[in-house]
């Protein structure tokens, strides 16, 4: 058998499969039957991105199964094995899309089965920045579990995002490892079929940031072969089946390292032999070119990005500490340099040791940085990273911040021998590793000792935090003579180019002015760039001569006007990992906005994901745009076309998260009071018209403005 035999057979198995499950469906369910993933703008994402046409019913179903046939052409050329491996993808896509049928959800915990389209724009920015250097597809039983956990975890410890097909799953569950998208770890399923969920997260990834037409087979090939950094590894034995949908990963751009050494032909940089499967790991990363950036830190427990979303359960804590409830602080503190003695750790007050099992305690740690080039303002940028290096600690759990802090530790992370002086360990180590550039010199105290953390909270920090809070309050476009640029998401969205500013943060909303600013001081040749703002054109829309030839430069030509403060002119682009977007609702002269997490509809009569799919690749929308949370409550938020009065929906949880910043500024700038009351949500109206009857109840100011198209 040659390894066209078996690509040709497996695809052959595979499309027999399929027609016989499309069929018996139509049998059971009439050909006008709906057929879609959930969550998702793109129906069956991968059929649409290689066809360009959009999936709906049974029938049509039926009949892209025929565009499919096309597909498997028999010549032995490589060629032909590739598109029968992308073949057996699609074939596998409807399979999947089958069991969809009525909203059913067919897959349990642990399996995810089919991601939705708010996943991969959140896996945009981690994906950028390298804080996820690659995505891992393992697929079926390693020869035993511990060699499969291990190398799970030799990713996980490395921050590769991990999707686990068939026995593997099992083997992961035997050993009790704990999985899930928080700790970036997804079994996606058993049957080899959902091997297709997570390559249409590498497809829709093409679709939704790279701005790849629908229907271009080639550019989307070339697209996930360049940017999405994602490998296999398949267990032997591997059936035709295996080898097929193997033969669709290479198409794509993505490496298999496989095991088997029966009837398998190695082509080199795609197919690899690697008989050692504890050098799976170093020949995947080595064969897809993924370097992994490593901080050593002297702890007795695991730091790596993966545990950044690690949850600690009460019956799993061995204690915790509470800025809630007790006086806690975190705090980044400037020092001269002859105060600060480098990695000198001290811990004042009692050790996890000595405190009560299941306690609630205080602690306050002050990192005392000192650098020629430290200014004030990055005080507050290298504090808020305090919350990730936590995180990355495995078994350790940090939320909020300032004097708002909580921190767990687990009875696992415990016995291993982690105390509190890791964490001054990681503060270091991490303060030092990132913010290099303006930190040459650092030293952590850490308090648990109470009077002390009561002194340094009320004392210390609290003063720090409110001058900080007041420089804040006065930072303002108009204040500042800079802004800057972002072009992070470029890796993705290749002319994506964010104007960031005091007043508008990046569309992520991980970057705000202070944050591009450090970044531009840190790495000057780096993503931020400064922009003047000499030659303004039009302040009302946000226009500037040097904006203008900044995002030209940025986009190579692709973009030539970007304005600040307008969604209909000129908008700014997006790249597709916002947080949020914001259309416009025709019958209210208002704008909709919907927030990644929200599932639901909207009054546009779209989903987040649709609205979401109206824009990205960095190309401009006018009427659609992308924007960060924060902006939502900003003074200038599409300024233009009369600003923030123009809000008219929010799904329920986004509006009480804004509410406070939002009710002020509706108050300071049209002497508005609980100006949310008058905006819609969710539970008040999900279509056009009775959120226009709301609307006119409560007197909503969009009602009385000129309509925007
Ligand atoms: Fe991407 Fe813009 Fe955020 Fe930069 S500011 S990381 S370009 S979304
Ligand atoms: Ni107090
Ligand atoms: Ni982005």
């Amino acid at each position: 058998m040659t390894l066209f035999d078996r690509v040709f057979g497996g695809n052959d198995a595979v499309y027999g499969l399929t027609e016989g499950a499309i069929d018996g469906a139509i049998a059971q369910y009439g050909e006008d039957k709906a057929v879609s993933f959930p969550n998702t703008a793109y129906s069956l994402p991968c059929y649409y991105a290689v066809t360009g046409t959009k999936v709906t019913t049974l029938k049509e179903l039926k009949e892209a199964l025929g565009v499919v046939k096309t597909l498997m052409t028999r010549e032995k050329r490589l060629n032909d094995a590739f598109m029968s491996g992308v073949a057996t993808a699609l074939c596998a896509e409807f399979i999947e899309v089958l069991k969809y049928i009525d909203g059913a959800t067919p897959y349990e915990e642990p399996c995810y089965g089919h991601l939705g389209d708010a996943v991969i724009r959140e896996l945009g920015v981690p994906l950028v920045t390298g804080d996820i250097p690659g995505v891992a597809v393992i697929l079926g039983a390693a020869p035993t579990t511990e060699e499969g956990v291990a190398l799970v975890k030799s990713y996980q410890a490395q921050g590769i995002l991990v999707t686990l097909v068939g026995g593997i799953i099992d083997q992961v569950a035997e050993a009790g490892m704990k999985t899930g998208a928080n700790v970036r770890v997804i079994p996606l399923g058993k049957d080899v079929t959902s091997v297709v969920h997570v390559v249409s997260v590498a497809i829709r990834a093409a679709l939704i940031f790279g701005n790849v037409t629908p229907g271009d087979a080639g550019t989307l090939m070339k697209y996930t072969m360049d940017r999405v950094p994602a490998f296999v590894n398949a267990f032997k034995p591997l059936d035709d089946v295996i080898v097929a949908c193997g033969a669709g990963a290479i198409a794509l751009g993505f490496p298999v390292i496989t095991n088997e050494t029966e009837n398998i032909f190695r082509v080199p940089k795609s197919l690899i032999v690697q008989e050692d499967v504890s050098k799976f790991n170093a020949t995947s990363l080595e064969a897809r070119d993924i370097k992994i950036k490593i901080t050593n830190i002297d702890i007795p427990v695991a730091f790596a990005s993966a545990f950044e979303g690690e949850i600690i359960r009460r019956k799993d804590m061995q204690v915790e500490f509470d800025g809630s409830r007790v006086d806690c602080a975190e705090l980044v503190h400037t020092c001269d340099a002859s105060e600060i003695e480098d990695h000198k750790i001290t811990v004042i007050g009692p050790e996890v040791d000595e405190m009560e099992f299941g306690s609630k305690n205080s602690i306050a740690y002050v990192v005392k940085v000192a650098g020629k080039n430290m200014q004030a303002d990055f005080e507050p940028v290298i504090e808020r990273k305090f919350h990730n290096y936590i995180n990355c600690i495995e078994g350790v759990y940090h939320t909020g911040q300032r004097d708002m802090q909580r921190i767990r530790i687990s009875i696992d992370a415990f016995n291993a021998g982690f105390r509190i002086k890791h964490i001054g360990e990681v503060l270091y180590a991490s303060v030092k590793n990132e913010f290099d550039a303006v930190v040459d010199k650092c030293e952590v105290v850490i308090y648990t000792d109470p009077a002390e953390c009561t002194r340094i909270r009320h004392e210390v920090a609290i003063p720090i935090f409110d001058k900080r809070d007041e420089r804040l309050d006065t930072l303002t476009d108009e204040s500042v003579d800079v802004y800057y640029s972002c072009i992070l998401c470029q890796a993705f969205a290749p002319s994506h180019v964010c104007v960031v500013t005091p007043e508008r943060l990046g569309l992520c909303g991980a970057v705000s002015w202070l944050d591009a600013k450090a970044t531009h001081q840190l790495d000057p040749a780096g993503p931020c760039q400064i922009i003047t703002k000499e030659r303004p054109i039009d302040e009302n829309l946000g226009s500037y001569e040097d904006v203008d030839e900044a995002v030209q430069k940025f986009s190579q030509g692709a973009l030539e006007h970007v304005t600040l403060y307008s969604i209909m002119q000129d908008p700014m682009t997006s790249c597709g990992c916002f947080e949020c977007i914001c259309g416009i609702e025709p019958f209210s002269n208002g704008v909709v906005i919907a927030n990644r997490e929200y599932a639901g509809m909207t009054p546009l009569g779209m989903t987040f994901p649709e609205m979401a799919s109206m824009t990205g690749g960095g190309v401009q929308t006018p009427g659609f745009m992308g924007h960060g949370k924060h902006f939502i409550s900003s003074k200038k938020f599409m300024k233009a076309e009369g600003g923030i009065e123009r809000i008219v929906w929010m799904p329920k949880e986004l509006k009480e998260f804004v509410a406070d910043r939002l009710n002020k500024t509706a108050k300071e700038l049209y002497g508005i009071d609980n100006f949310t009351d008058m905006i819609g949500d969710e539970t008040i109206a999900e279509d056009p018209e009775t959120l226009v009857a709301f609307l006119t109840e409560k007197g909503h100011p969009a009602l009385g403005l000129d309509p925007m198209m």
